[in-house]
């Protein structure tokens, strides 16, 4: 496995394209959002430098401003397993998913139901239990195992009835990085007719996603995430979308996927989006199609991470007072874990004066920490992984979290 790291993974070569990493941080909250790399700042920046202008216009600068919102859709498609049809574009998840919910919930009658889950980020629940109040319709919850924190499948088969218009689910939590089985719970929810809306920020970043094979109508993302700029996406179907009438200004276009798209976009974050990218499939080297490269890049980053996160919680649980949040059966490079004498964020605090990055608190995952008892008490502390993590940047906290436990270690 270490042989397979060292090979594939050039930990010291993706670093060097990051210039954030230069002042010694040790950024492990890519959950919270990642650092992002020169070619996405320099894309970004060129897209700037080259002119940029609204769409629709005899002129080259508004050509240019089309052809980058045609590859970033395209590139997101690439990242999906999408079509670049069904790509709409936005300035975030949160945003984006207000406007799906309230497209999707002009299709949904009174006494109709949904299905959203405890586990999710705030962002796949409120959107969509707000607009099923405002249409009558009955929202059902599904619950995390308190113990594990898996999301238990099973629970799906009572939740979904008839009645089930739409099931919202995350592919991996934000918090404490589980993924649960998606594929089963959209064959239970596509079985009665349902549409599922699949929250994949916490997941993208870490795992292939390919919207098919997990069963995903829909499916949203934030470029943030995974090294790119401060942009979102929803991916479904153009079919889907004809279908869906969202509000949007009279004179703005009718077509798909541009109607669900509110005003002008960012068009130089398009640039970082595909740029971004572009990245990703070149994290290791090899040939073929962008979406082969990152089918490659994927393999090795999920099985790296897996690695640094079996090592570092195996290090944190021997650190007494150190409790991990959860074992889940899957999980992404996200942990999470709370310290006995010290709040939450306490401890980040105390981690931010020796410049390493985590978060604390509730991260937006609102009735996971409420399930889970943390809420009230200041939530916990998440560690996150990124591309560009280094064994080092973990061992700096290791270090850290066991000095504040238990003092220095005398050298
Ligand atoms: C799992 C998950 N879903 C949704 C969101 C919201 O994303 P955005 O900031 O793009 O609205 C986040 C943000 O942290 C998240 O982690």
């Amino acid at each position: 496995m270490l042989l397979l790291m060292d090979t594939t993974w050039d930990i010291e070569g993706i670093r060097s394209q990051y210039p954030a990493l230069k002042d010694g941080t040790a950024f492990l909250d890519g959950a919270g959002g990642t650092q992002v790399p020169e070619c996405v700042i320099e894309a970004i920046c060129e897209a700037y430098r080259s002119g940029l202008s609204n769409l629709g216009g005899a002129f080259a600068a508004s050509r240019r401003s089309m052809q980058l919102i045609d590859d970033a859709r395209s590139a997101v498609a690439d990242l999906t397993g999408g079509e670049a049809g069904g790509v709409v574009l936005g300035p975030n998840m949160t945003t984006l998913t207000y406007r799906m919910a309230g497209a999707l919930a002009k299709t949904w009658a009174p006494g109709d139901e949904i299905v959203v889950s405890e586990l999710d980020h705030d962002a796949n629940v409120r959107p969509w239990v707000q607009a099923a109040a405002s249409a009558g319709v009955k929202v059902r919850w599904a619950r995390v195992d308190p113990q594990t924190t898996d999301l238990p499948t099973g629970q799906y088969a009572e939740l979904v009835t008839p009645r089930t218009r739409l099931v919202a689910v995350a592919a991996a939590s934000n918090l404490i990085g589980t993924v649960p089985d998606v594929v089963n719970i959209s064959q239970i929810a596509h079985a009665a007719g349902a549409l599922v809306y699949v929250d994949a920020v916490a997941a993208a970043p870490h795992l292939r996603i390919h919207m098919s094979s997990l069963g995903a109508d829909l499916i949203a993302l934030s470029a943030y995430k995974w090294c790119g700029p401060h942009a979102g996406a929803v991916v479904a179907s153009t079919e889907l979308l004809e279908t869906l009438r969202p509000d949007k200004l009279e004179p703005s276009s009718n077509d798909v996927p541009d109607r669900f798209e509110l005003g002008t976009h960012g068009l130089a974050n398009m640039a970082g989006i595909t740029a971004a990218v572009d990245h990703l499939a070149g994290l290791v080297a090899g040939e073929g199609s962008r979406r082969q490269r990152l089918d490659r890049s994927f393999a090795a980053l999920t099985s790296r991470e897996g690695v640094l996160v079996r090592g570092t919680i195996s290090r944190l649980i021997g650190i007494p007072g150190v409790r991990m949040v959860g074992a889940p059966t899957r999980r992404t490079g996200t942990i999470c874990f709370t310290v006995d004498s010290l709040p939450p964020g306490e401890v980040a605090a105390r981690l931010g004066e020796q410049d390493i990055g985590v978060w604390s608190g509730h991260a937006y995952a609102w009735e996971l920490t409420r399930a889970l008892g943390l809420r009230d008490s200041g939530g916990a502390i998440r560690v996150s992984l990124s591309p560009y993590t280094a064994q080092s940047d973990l061992d700096r906290l290791v270090a850290a979290v066991s000095a504040m436990v238990m003092g220095p270690v005398d050298s």
